[in-house]
């Protein structure tokens, strides 16, 4: 006898509302059965799917991203060691994205982010007459781009 879970156990176990789960089922993340009474039913299995999204939410996979990656599973089936291997691998650049970027914005808070303010001191320095604008919008020194992009001197 397959032990299926209630929404609220379900909840409980994975840590996520039941408003969560809901909207994981109607944007076919993960899927139960109904009762006779229309009550949902989760095979025990779906709290690996659920554990799946959230890491996958948090390393900033869009749901139609998690969508992609799990319709590459049968539908019955929960993710394997092996599935997991070669889902997360493929996170890896996005993380190295981040990581990146989150560096850059632990360095650089302090000085000029290429903001286009120009009210800093620093910023005559890194960012004169807002040159940074040329390499696009938003801060461009904390979205990777370099004073040296525009063939300024320093780092
Ligand atoms: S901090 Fe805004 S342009 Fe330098």
């Amino acid at each position: 006898m397959i032990d299926l879970l209630t929404i609220g156990d379900l909840a409980t176990r994975a840590g996520v509302a039941t408003s969560a789960l809901r909207y994981y089922e109607r944007e076919r993340l993960i899927h139960s059965s109904r009762t006779g009474g229309g009550q949902r039913r989760y095979e025990r299995e779906v709290l690996r799917r659920v554990a799946f999204i959230r890491v996958a939410q948090r390393v900033g996979l869009t749901l139609d991203e998690i969508r992609t990656a799990l319709a590459g599973l049968p539908e019955a089936r929960t993710p394997t060691v092996d599935d997991w291997e070669r889902l997360s691998r493929s996170w890896r650049a996005r993380l190295d994205t981040q990581i990146e970027l989150l560096e850059h914005l632990r360095d650089d808070l302090t000085s000029c982010i290429g903001c286009g303010c120009l009210s800093f001191k620093a910023c005559r320095l890194y960012n004169p007459d807002d040159g940074a604008a040329a390499l696009g919008e938003g801060p461009r020194y904390l979205l990777g781009n370099r004073p040296r992009d525009l063939g300024i001197g320093g780092n």
